[in-house]
């Protein structure tokens, strides 16, 4: 094992790095993949587990805290377990304190420079910026990595943190951000983006007087940002709307926190699709319905049934959904994360339809592999148009992203015969125990290792 995996493996608590190909032990390790055999109508009520796109801005929420932070519902996924290493490689003790409890303690000497080997993995390490600027007043990074999924630029986070007064240098591939003093500011957007929006909060907690954030992303996991930030002492208001606004105060409290996360919109919604395309009828408790609003109407203009309780839904589908326009946008638009769902939904409906993604540059590169399933879809530009066929047969596909893995498992929970897909690497990151929970609703679906 090299000097650099050995170092990404310590971090990770001695688990093994599936991605980085090696084990504690050196050896390569063995492919994991999922097996489907399609054709089961799903039934009976899944509960899906805490947002991961919330959880791991806590997280990094927490390196602003001078207490021990308690955060609940926490999913045992790999973005998690990554978010674990580069906290622990700033100076954090992270600890599980249960199957779903994750205590996170941020010494007074925190690091500056979160571990290479561990931002190359994930694109969201790039939200420790923010708590360490406010913090440490500095931050080393290197340029993150992540999905495939097209440009993803950090543009908007540095304009943000230069219009609070900090010096940004990019050099060698690397960003170092310090400011002897921040100062609160009016920033507009050029685009609603999450991570911006949040980085920029994190980082106007403590600067002097007030940061005016406008075009501001609205997704909910603005708000649990605001919330928690808010319980650590910060006065934040505004998450939900175009206009964030952070009054700066001198220091965060010195109490202990204790937080809940919100139920993962993305994970319900996934499981609301794999429900319509196999004809199933399914609840999906624990949630709130209001997030997932946008698919809840694009669901029912498709001809599903859906019924709505105070923190559950139900949805009875028909045999063959009919066909219908997308258009991705953000919140409270229909969301990208969801985007090479419905598509994978839409190659069985009755009809054409049109997916027009807005938020990023290249998400279609799924295509290929639902085609090889016995999809019709051209790819032109930023839209995909989908000739809705009767019958998907199962093959040998791979994911090349998170939720471009999604789309392939529930493409195989209809298609006929056996589906194999690799490339679990990317799946694992967001998804919990998410063939287990679909095997919960009936599917037929394993996952072995060649
Ligand atoms: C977050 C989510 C991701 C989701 C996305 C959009 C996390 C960990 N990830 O990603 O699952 O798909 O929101 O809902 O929460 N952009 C720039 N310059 C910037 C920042 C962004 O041009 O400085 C562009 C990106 O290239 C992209 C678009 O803005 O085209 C949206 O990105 P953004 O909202 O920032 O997404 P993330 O925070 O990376």
């Amino acid at each position: 094992m090299t000097d650099y995996n050995r170092r990404a493996v310590e971090l990770l608590g001695g688990k093994p790095m599936v991605d980085l190909g090696v084990t504690e032990a050196g050896i390569q390790k063995a492919v994991e993949r999922l097996k489907i055999v399609g054709g089961n109508r799903l039934r009976g009520s899944v509960s899906p587990s805490g947002a991961k796109n919330a959880v791991l801005k806590l997280m990094t929420a927490s390196l602003s805290a001078h207490n021990l932070c308690i955060i609940r519902n926490v999913p045992r996924i790999r973005d998690v377990e990554t978010m674990i290493g580069v906290l622990r490689g700033l100076g954090a003790e992270v600890n599980w304190e249960d199957e779903t409890v994750l205590a996170i303690k941020a010494p007074n000497d925190l690091g500056f420079c979160a571990p290479d080997e561990l931002v190359r993995e994930m694109r969201a390490s790039v939200q420790v910026m923010g708590p360490l600027l406010s913090r440490n007043g500095r931050v080393k990074l290197f340029q993150p990595g992540g999905c495939v999924i097209g440009q993803r630029p950090i543009d908007l986070h540095l304009k943000g943190f230069q219009a609070l007064g900090a010096e940004v240098v990019e050099d060698h591939g690397y960003v170092y951000v310090q400011a002897k003093k921040l100062r609160g500011a009016e920033i507009h957007l050029d685009f609603p983006s999450v991570g911006a929006t949040e980085n920029i909060m994190a980082a106007a907690i403590v600067a002097e007087g007030t940061t005016v954030i406008r075009n501001a992303a609205k997704e909910p996991e603005i708000i649990e940002e605001q919330n928690f930030y808010n319980r650590l002492g910060a006065r934040i208001r505004g998450a939900g709307t175009d206009t964030i606004r952070i009054e700066g105060v001198p220091r965060l409290y010195d109490r202990e926190i204790d937080y809940t996360v919100i139920p993962d919109r993305i994970e319900t919604g996934t499981f609301m699709i794999a429900t319509a395309i196999t004809g199933g009828d399914v609840t999906v408790a624990d949630i709130i319905p209001e997030h997932v609003e946008a698919l809840i109407s694009k669901l029912r203009e498709v001809g599903n049934y859906i019924e709505i309780g105070e923190d559950w839904l139900r949805i009875v589908a028909p045999n063959r959904v009919k066909a219908a326009d997308v258009t991705v946008l953000t919140h409270p638009g229909f969301p990208t994360d969801l985007q090479p769902q419905i598509t994978a939904l839409l190659t069985i409906a009755q009809g054409t339809s049109v997916i027009t993604e807005n938020v990023f540059g290249s998400r279609f590169r799924y295509v290929d592999e639902l085609v090889r399933m016995g999809a019709m879809i051209r790819v032109e530009s930023r839209s995909a148009i989908v000739k809705g066929v009767e019958n998907l047969s199962g093959a040998m596909v791979f994911a090349p992203d998170l939720r471009a893995g999604a789309a392939l498992v529930i493409v195989g929970l209809r298609a006929e015969g056996i589906t194999v897909i690799e490339g679990l690497q990317y799946l694992d990151r967001g998804y919990e125990r998410f063939e287990q929970k679909l095997a919960g609703l009936g599917a037929d679906i394993v996952r072995d290792r060649i």
